[in-house]
């Protein structure tokens, strides 16, 4: 891409973001609505989970909604992402429940009713209990199945959306559950892997068309999961040839299969950098183990690694379509690390969009303390901290720090100084405040 001809930088001065540029968080249903009973994570986790790490009541969402999205709404966010979930659209193969379409309807409308934009992800990583004993995406009608519920959910909340994501992750989510045995079904096999992918491109694009055919001027892509990928030896050519393979199997397959004319925008799922290296003892596969070495991390164990989210955005910014970054944010008991988090990388994301890149919005993941996945609720990525047992919610001091860069629509320069370790994340927000 060209790079455009910089202005000279006033660094003292707040970093604008475009204007219009959406401001939110991202949650997804399974993982923070509670008793999904009819999903195959639900079933899957009654047998292979310990209790303590099994979904239960999550952060008791399907409930709790309004209550979230009003602090969502205090804390200035514009936007949100959120998911449905289809096991409580379609429990029974082809039959539909209305009770469960109008709470959803109700809950997209609260949002509308707030201002807030709508970003709607049609499937984030559950599905039916009915689905998954067909063999989920690995059946060859699988997106026949997923066709059936677009064809009967979209009219029925087409008003209360602003943008579409069809299916989350694809690629993460057809290796954690048919290669990494990570999510159900635990499965160890890249045919499998290879299958549910075209699937789910064909599911993709079936949708795409479908929304477009009710809604012209809808805007429809996926959230991707993307990875950016360095390599310790800059002299060695296998290591460069693993890196350029890696980054196309990982953060770009998806767009071979459904190509850029079936997407109108693209979200990009940002946590971490991985390392390749090959040290003449050690054979493929090849990634670092970043706990390893001396490197900072997050309580997953992933690197804090900024620069990698503006490399990625440059990188897809050569497909010249609008770029949203529907994830992005850290694990951490310590909410000053979610602060330094967080402006590191919108940092990176200013520089990115200085440079010409496309960014139109961003998405922090996550709005709450939730269910990460098959890792139960140790992980804290929330900007409000839940209290599981009793379901209360504490608003975290980042989640202010967020607000006043939303409010600025830019980085206030008085921010950046919380880039420091040691500095009190109250004390400038205070002083923020009082100007
Ligand atoms: C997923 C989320 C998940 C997050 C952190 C993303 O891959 O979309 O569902 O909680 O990463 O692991």
């Amino acid at each position: 891409m060209d790079l455009k001809d910089d202005k000279p930088r006033h660094e003292h001065n707040t970093l604008n973001f475009p204007e219009g540029f959406l401001w939110g968080a991202a949650t997804s249903a399974f993982q923070t609505e509670g008793n999904a009973r009819d999903s195959d994570w639900w079933h899957w986790e009654q047998i292979f989970q310990p209790p303590e790490k099994r979904s239960g009541r999550a952060a008791d969402f399907y409930h709790h909604y309004p209550q979230d999205f009003k602090i969502a709404r205090k804390l200035s966010h514009s936007a949100h992402r959120l998911s449905l979930e289809w096991s409580r659209i379609e429990p029974r193969n082809g039959e539909f429940n209305q009770a469960q379409i109008e709470h959803y309807q109700k809950m997209l409308k609260s949002l509308r009713e707030k201002n807030m934009q709508v970003m709607l992800t049609l499937h984030h990583f559950s599905n039916p209990e009915w689905f998954a004993k067909l063999g989920g995406w690995t059946n060859s009608k699988s997106s026949f199945y997923f066709e059936r519920f677009i064809k009967k959910i979209v009219p029925e909340i087409a008003p209360l959306v602003d943008f579409w994501v069809t299916i989350n992750e694809p690629g993460i989510y057809a290796h954690s559950s048919f290669v990494a045995k990570q999510f159900p079904p635990q499965k160890k096999n890249w045919w499998l892997f290879i299958k549910a992918l075209w699937n789910m491109s064909l599911a993709h694009k079936k949708a795409y068309k479908f929304i477009h055919s009710i809604l012209p001027q809808a805007q429809v892509g996926i959230a991707n999961g993307v990875v950016s990928f360095d390599i310790f030896h800059r002299h060695s050519i296998l290591e460069s040839l693993t890196q350029i393979l890696a980054d196309f199997f990982t953060n770009h397959l998806f767009y071979f299969f459904a190509p850029k004319k079936y997407h109108d925008f693209l979200g990009l799922n940002y946590y971490t950098n991985q390392y390749i290296s090959f040290n003449g003892e050690s054979r493929l596969p090849n990634l670092v183990d970043i706990t390893k070495t001396k490197k900072e991390v997050s309580d997953l164990g992933w690197e804090i690694f900024p620069e990698g989210i503006f490399d990625i955005i440059m990188d897809f910014s050569d497909y010249h379509l609008p770029i949203y970054i529907t994830e992005n944010g850290i694990a951490s008991t310590n909410d000053d690390r979610r602060v330094r988090f967080l402006l590191s990388y919108l940092h990176e994301i200013y520089h990115a969009i200085q440079t010409g890149a496309p960014v139109k919005g961003y998405f922090y993941w996550s709005l709450l303390d939730n269910m990460e996945l098959y890792r139960g609720f140790g992980p804290k990525f929330g900007l409000i901290e839940v209290d599981f047992k009793t379901q209360k919610r504490t608003i975290r001091p980042s989640a202010y720090v967020y607000k006043e860069i939303i409010k600025e629509n830019g980085i206030p320069h008085k921010l950046l100084k919380l880039l420091g370790h040691g500095i009190a994340v109250s004390d400038v927000l205070n002083e923020l405040r009082q100007q």
